[in-house]
């Protein structure tokens, strides 16, 4: 019997790596946040200045990444050829890129074994945009987490504000609606709830109902 997934997808912004950490944290399960994986493929690509359109150059990139996951602190680093990168893959050239990346079919095949080696015990949180659907079709707890387009426009300008980053906020929903279009669009794996996911709306209901929700259908069941 496989150890039991959570499995939480939803466009960029809704929280839903929020949720995920603090659902691991609380039910001692790793985490596997997906959206690094297509990132790291999109670092060591731009590092080795493959053209983001050769997509079996891509594929042979995502196939032979070098990466682990550290844990310190509670806070998750993401080491690739040995090196910290946690806050290059958050850059703005990279989130473009690994928007890119992830469309490509034979990259996002080259991940899916990675990806499901993370199901280990007691169980684990995966969180992504295709988790409950192509990743872990069998994840007995399956939630879908949105919040609207200006919600998550808003939620992003307060953290970026928080950090001292100057941005408009027209800019962010326009960020926000081009990258879930193209989410949603793509032909592989596009970002949909799984037919058995619980759709959650986080627009005006904050993180500790969120995360209240999620831990009642864990209980309920597994
Ligand atoms: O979630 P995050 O923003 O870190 O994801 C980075 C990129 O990877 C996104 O643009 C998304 O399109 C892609 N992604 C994906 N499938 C996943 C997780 C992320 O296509 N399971």
């Amino acid at each position: 019997i496989q150890a039991p997934v959570i499995t939480i997808d939803g466009p960029s912004g809704s929280g839903k790596g929020t949720i995920a950490k603090l659902v691991a944290d609380r039910l001692g399960y790793a985490l596997l946040d997906s959206g690094a994986l297509y990132r790291l493929t999109a670092l060591a690509a731009l590092n080795a200045d493959v053209d983001l359109n050769d997509q079996a150059k891509l594929a042979e990139v995502a196939a032979n990444l070098d990466i682990r996951f550290d844990i310190a602190n509670g806070e998750v680093s993401a080491v690739m050829d040995g090196k910290d990168v946690s806050r290059d893959i958050r850059m703005e050239r990279v989130s473009m890129a690994a928007s890119k990346v992830a469309a490509v079919p034979a990259v996002r095949e080259a991940l899916l074994q990675r990806q499901r080696d993370f199901r280990a015990a007691p169980g684990l949180v995966a969180d992504g945009r295709d988790m409950g659907t192509t990743v872990f079709p069998d994840a007995p707890v399956k939630i879908f987490l949105t919040a609207s387009a200006e919600e998550r426009a808003r939620r992003r300008y307060e953290q970026l504000r928080g950090r001292g980053v100057s941005v408009s906020l027209r800019d962010l929903l326009e960020d926000i609606r081009a990258r879930d279009d193209r989410d949603m669009n793509r032909a592989t794996s596009p970002l949909a709830p799984a037919e058995d996911a619980v759709v959650l709306d986080s627009t005006d209901i904050d993180i500790d109902a969120v995360l209240q929700k999620v831990l009642d259908l864990v209980h309920a069941r597994t």
